[in-house]
């Protein structure tokens, strides 16, 4: 799909991170962007954002877990702008805890955002994009949604729910002139590590690298591979090459990791030994997260 001044988009968690600069890199082409999260000072700061770079915003203050909220976030958006072309799925949370630590609130919690929101914003969008017989319902996933990482079981559960999601969707709407496509990004430069449920993921995970390296030495295993953070602005670029080109296929965002998660459907026993340096790391970093080291 072409993206022009006559675009109209909808971004779940347009506040900060990966939806802003999705946001804003849509506005550079003259879309019509409505920007959805709870802070409404944030989203006021994107919209003028959206505004200097050529587009047009419209604020909506709505948690998306809420589902009469979530529908209404979408209707707003058609009211308002006369149809919805683009919805991007990409509000989500991670999650720190190991699987016997994970409460019943972080389990529920984690599945509404990740998952049952993407539920409610499509299914309100789908009856427009359907008889438009045009639209594009893109998911924010995460590599977590194609391999596993540890300490992280309800949010790589959930992100492996939301592929399922798009992939049924997909199959579901063949021939209608509605595309579903998924993005999986592997680490991104973004606020996401700081709001993980259960406490700031990066000090295990800046802890667990530090220790994994440690324990490779000492058993004499190769480093684990790790990709390089990539800026919210590089992602928007990759999700904007799968809007204005739909593909079959799942996309990611980082080179190299397509081809980690084909190792993990194929052989992960591969994949694991060459994680395990971060994986026991991480199991010490998380075991020693609240006393320190
Ligand atoms: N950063 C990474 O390394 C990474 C890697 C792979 C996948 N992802 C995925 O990318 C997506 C975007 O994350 P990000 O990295 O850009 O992090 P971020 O900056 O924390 O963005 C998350 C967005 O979701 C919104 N949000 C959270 N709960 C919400 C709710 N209940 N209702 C409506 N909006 C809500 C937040 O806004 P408010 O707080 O204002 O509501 C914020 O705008 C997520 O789905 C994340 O899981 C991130």
């Amino acid at each position: 799909m072409d993206i022009t001044s006559s675009t109209i988009a909808l971004i779940t968690g347009a506040s900060s991170g990966i939806g802003e600069a999705l946001a804003i890199a849509l506005a550079g082409n003259g879309a019509n962007v409505a920007l959805c999260a709870r802070r409404t000072n944030k989203l006021e700061a994107v919209a003028e954002a959206v505004r200097n770079a050529g587009g047009t915003p419209l604020v909506i203050t709505a948690d998306v877990t809420n589902r009469n909220a979530a529908e209404e976030a979408v209707r707003y958006t058609i009211e308002t702008f006369g149809g919805i072309d683009i919805l991007i799925n990409n509000a989500g949370r991670g999650h720190l805890s190991s699987v016997e630590d994970t409460t019943q609130e972080q389990l529920e919690s984690m599945f509404e955002l990740n998952v049952y929101s993407l539920f409610y914003t499509a299914a309100a969008a789908l009856p427009v994009m359907k008889q438009q017989k045009r639209g594009h319902i893109i998911t924010v996933s995460s590599v977590a949604g194609k391999m596993a990482f540890p300490f992280n079981s309800a949010y790589v559960a959930a992100k492996h729910a939301a592929v399922g999601f798009t992939a049924a969707l997909r199959a579901e709407l063949v021939e209608t002139g509605v595309e579903a496509t998924v993005i999986c990004p592997d680490g991104v430069a973004t606020d996401w590590a700081g709001v993980t449920e259960g406490g700031p993921i990066g000090d295990i995970f800046v802890r667990g690298i530090r220790m994994s390296k440690q324990i490779a030495a000492e058993r004499n295993l190769p480093r684990s591979p790790l990709q390089p953070l990539m800026s919210p602005h590089d992602v928007a670029t990759v999700i904007l090459q799968a809007i204005r080109n739909p593909r079959e296929s799942d996309v990611f965002t980082h080179p190299g990791t397509y081809e980690l998660a084909v190792q993990a459907a194929t052989n992960r026993q591969a994949l694991e030994q060459q994680y395990l340096p971060l994986y026991l790391g991480m199991r010490e970093a998380y075991e020693t997260r609240s006393t320190g080291e």
